[in-house]
């Protein structure tokens, strides 16, 4: 496990504020130069700097400033060797700026997250077993009715955003040792046609029938509420101030949590009892450590349906699960840029498996047509399998076809298929062993992909094997999606967005980066840095936060003080 200090990314702050001071100097004194070729701590170096934007940041001497390395790709010029700290002897060696794979490389084969995500998958079964509907629903009536339950409930929007609802309630019932609840609409699970949920869980209409069985009502006076929070309202919601341990009402709801970065706000929070419970399922962020949180949830709490699960055999029938996984989220485009960019992140995940001469790579993409343009270099490299659901022999129970009408408007973002492939899909690229490939036209690395990536590293890791090869995610970058570095990774759900700041080099050429299983919901690492519009919603929820991703930890408690304490109770026969 490695250690990254606030130490180094100080250094970085420093640096940075040292060369805003030298370029505020030589502004002043070269009145209308451009251009400032400056000699970096290592003489092999030349970077170009020009001043790009100057916003204010709360760090008083820090303007903002781009970082132009024309020749980072200078094999001297390496900034991930520079960094990494097994050959930093005391002293750091500082650039100011990284590529992607760069800020990836921690996160390739030797990250280990493999231990950490077993002592995951331990605490979760350990949870479940405690609070699982099997166990909850014989309990004594006095203390069924003091039990508290997390309730998730996901609409039928996008598949990514929705799972990520249900899962960040899986994460929180955990941290609150509570149940889990899975809402139904109309006495169907989300997604239910082609998900099945494990029966760790209860649906709120068995809460409500044991609640009254028990009489919880009657004979200890427990009203079923439920008390409300929602995320996307930053000056409302008290996932930073609140100590949800206390929180008396039987039943939470945390809404719109669409992404990996929702639950891991507990994090930050400042009550070091919330905090602890959220080092105890995501890890500390000062070591680093990013077990597979999502895909340990997500293998324990969902499986395909019997009809999706005929398909994705129908695609493997020959017998063995797909080695690779290259998924491309391509939103209609017809651009080729991605496709070099993809074939060389096949070629690099193919180094790291030796033992696999010709692999087996599914293809899963939004846009048909981008299969038929990939697929004959594709075939030069691997054994290529997807889904055509146009062969796909017809199957009434996938066949929901009154529904797939409201749903026509949203073809542009997923796609002309009908709604039930995303599933196939989805689970037969979770079969992948070694690795899966998230590429893009623009943003890679969304809350599918991540997903993908979670539930197959989750079911290719086995507790009872001693060498676990270590499950590689890895993100497919264009150079023309890299012009201005990460900036456009913009959305909360985009696995790169916490890196997306000023730490990001521009002008980078075509990549394959090592990618977390575990989306960071901070900026802690030390190649992580914040966009402006993140400073400015941050700022919302009370939390400052410096050019470079540190928080002002004073400052939020200050915040929380001041902050009223408004809680949202509704009754249970209002869900
Ligand atoms: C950076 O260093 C790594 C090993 O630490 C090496 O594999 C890689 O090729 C280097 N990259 C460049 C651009 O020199
Ligand atoms: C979690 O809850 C169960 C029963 O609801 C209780 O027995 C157990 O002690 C609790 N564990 C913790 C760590 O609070
Ligand atoms: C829950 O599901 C598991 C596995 O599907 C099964 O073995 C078990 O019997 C089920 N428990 C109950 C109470 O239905
Ligand atoms: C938050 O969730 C609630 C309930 O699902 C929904 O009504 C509301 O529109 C959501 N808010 C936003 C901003 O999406
Ligand atoms: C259709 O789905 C059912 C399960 O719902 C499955 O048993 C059957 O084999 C499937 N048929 C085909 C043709 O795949």
């Amino acid at each position: 496990m490695r250690i990254f200090g606030l130490k180094q990314k100080r250094m970085l702050l420093l640096l940075h504020s040292i060369k805003s001071l030298i370029l505020l100097m030589g502004i002043i004194t070269i009145f209308g130069l451009t251009l400032l070729s400056i000699r970096l701590v290592d003489p092999s170096t030349e970077a170009v700097f020009s001043i790009t934007s100057s916003h204010k940041i709360s760090d008083s001497t820090l303007i903002s400033i781009s970082v132009n390395n024309n020749n980072y790709i200078n094999p001297d010029f390496n900034v991930s060797s520079s960094l990494s700290p097994q050959n930093s002897h005391g002293s750091v060696k500082t650039a100011s700026c990284a590529t992607v794979e760069e800020m990836g490389n921690v996160y390739g084969p030797d990250f280990g997250a493999s231990k950490e995500s077993l002592r995951v998958r331990r605490l979760i079964h350990h949870h479940f077993l405690i609070n699982g509907a099997s166990n909850v629903r014989k309990l004594p009536p006095d203390e069924f009715c003091r039990h508290g339950f997390v309730i998730a409930k996901a609409a039928e929007a996008g598949f990514g955003n929705e799972m990520y609802k249900i899962l960040t309630a899986g994460a929180l019932s955990i941290m609150l040792n509570r149940s889990l609840i899975i809402g139904q609409t109309r006495g169907k699970y989300p997604f239910g046609d082609y998900i099945t949920y494990s029966n760790k869980s209860f649906t709120l209409k068995e809460v409500k029938h044991l609640w009254r069985k028990n009489g919880c009502v009657a004979k200890y006076g427990r009203y079923l509420v439920v008390r409300v929070d929602d995320f996307q309202k930053p000056l409302r919601t008290n996932i930073l101030c609140s100590n949800w341990n206390k929180w008396q009402q039987p039943i939470i709801w945390l809404q719109n949590t669409t992404d990996a970065v929702a639950a891991q706000f507990f994090l930050k929070n400042v009550h070091p009892e919330m905090r602890s419970a959220a080092y105890e399922l995501f890890g500390k962020p000062e070591l680093n450590s990013r077990p597979n949180v999502f895909g340990e949830l997500m293998r324990l709490l969902i499986s395909p349906s019997a009809g999706i699960e005929a398909a994705v055999n129908s695609v493997l029938a020959s017998g063995e699960d797909p080695d690779i996984t290259l998924h491309m989220r391509m939103l209609m485009s017809r651009s080729l840029w991605p496709v070099q960019s993809a074939l060389s992140c096949i070629r690099k995940a193919m180094e790291n498996l030796e033992q696999v001469a010709r692999p087996k790579v599914v293809l899963v993409s939004d846009t048909p047509s981008f299969i038929s343009t990939i697929k004959p270099s594709l075939q030069e490299l691997a054994q290529v399998v997807h889904f055509d659901y146009k062969h796909f022999r017809r199957n009434m129970s996938l066949d929901v076809s009154s529904k797939s009408h409201d749903l026509e408007f949203r073809s542009k973002d997923w796609g002309p298929a009908p709604r039930w492939v995303a599933f196939v899909d989805f689970f037969l690229a979770s079969r992948a062993k070694y690795a899966v490939i998230s590429g893009a036209n623009r943003r890679v690395g969304t809350t599918y992909a991540q997903l993908i990536a979670a539930l197959a590293a989750a079911n290719s890791l086995d507790e009872n094997s001693h060498t676990n090869p270590g499950f590689l995610f890895l993100s497919s970058f264009h150079s023309n999606m890299l012009r201005n570095g990460l900036t456009n990774q913009i959305g909360w759900g985009h696995a790169w967005n916490r890196f997306a700041g000023p730490l990001s080099c521009h002008g980078q050429p075509n990549q394959c980066a090592y990618t977390p299983l575990l989306p960071p919901g901070w900026w802690d690492g030390i190649w992580q840095s914040p966009i402006t519009r993140d400073i400015r919603r941050l700022k919302m929820y009370g939390v400052r936060v410096s050019g470079l991703g540190t928080i002002d930890e004073e400052h939020l408690q200050s915040y929380c003080k001041s902050k009223k304490n408004t809680a949202v109770k509704v009754p249970v026969s209002s869900m």
